[in-house]
C-alpha cells in the first residue's frame, strides 16, 4: 500500500508539520528495514518520535482549549497502544506487514488527514484572532 506522505498534508502549524515530516522519515526507514534488528530499532524510534509528537499536540490543544480535544486524544491513545504492542513484540516474533501497513495508513491518512488537519485549522484561526 502506498504511504500518503505526511508532508503533503500540511496542518499550517509549523512545529506540527516539522514533526510530521520527521515521523514520515522514520516511517520510511521502518518500511525499508530488511532485518529484524533494524526493524526493532526503527519501530522503537518511531514510537519515541510519535510519543513526543502527540505530547506536543496535546499540550497545544490544552493551551488553546480545543473543543474536540477529547476525541483527538482518544485517537492518539489508540494509535500509541497499537504501536506499543508492536514495540513489545518486535524483537521476539515476526511482525505482520499488514499490521504495520494498517497502523501507518491509520496514522497518515485517517489521523493526520482528518484529526490533525482539523486541529491545525482551529489553531491557525486562534493564531490569527485579534484577542
Ligand atoms: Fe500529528
Ligand atoms: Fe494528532
Amino acid at each position: 500500500m502506498p504511504v500518503k506522505k505526511l508532508q503533503t498534508q500540511q496542518t499550517g502549524v509549523l512545529v506540527i508539520d516539522a514533526q510530521h515530516k520527521e515521523l514520515q522519515i522514520r516511517i520510511e526507514k521502518l518500511l525499508a528495514a530488511k532485518d529484524r534488528t533494524t526493524l526493532a530499532l526503527c519501530v522503537m524510534a518511531l514510537y519515541q518520535c510519535f510519543r513526543e509528537h502527540i505530547a506536543y499536540e496535546e499540550r497545544l490543544m490544552r493551551k488553546l482549549k480545543y473543543p474536540a480535544m477529547k476525541a483527538h486524544i482518544d485517537q492518539h491513545q489508540g494509535l500509541i497502544s497499537r504501536l506499543n504492542a508492536v514495540v513489545r513484540r518486535v524483537s521476539t516474533e515476526p511482525i505482520e506487514k499488514a499490521e504495520l501497513d494498517s497502523f501507518i495508513a491509520d496514522l497518515t491518512q485517517n489521523h493526520v488527514g482528518t484529526y490533525d488537519s482539523q486541529f491545525g485549522a482551529f489553531a491557525k484561526l486562534q493564531e490569527s484572532s485579534p484577542n
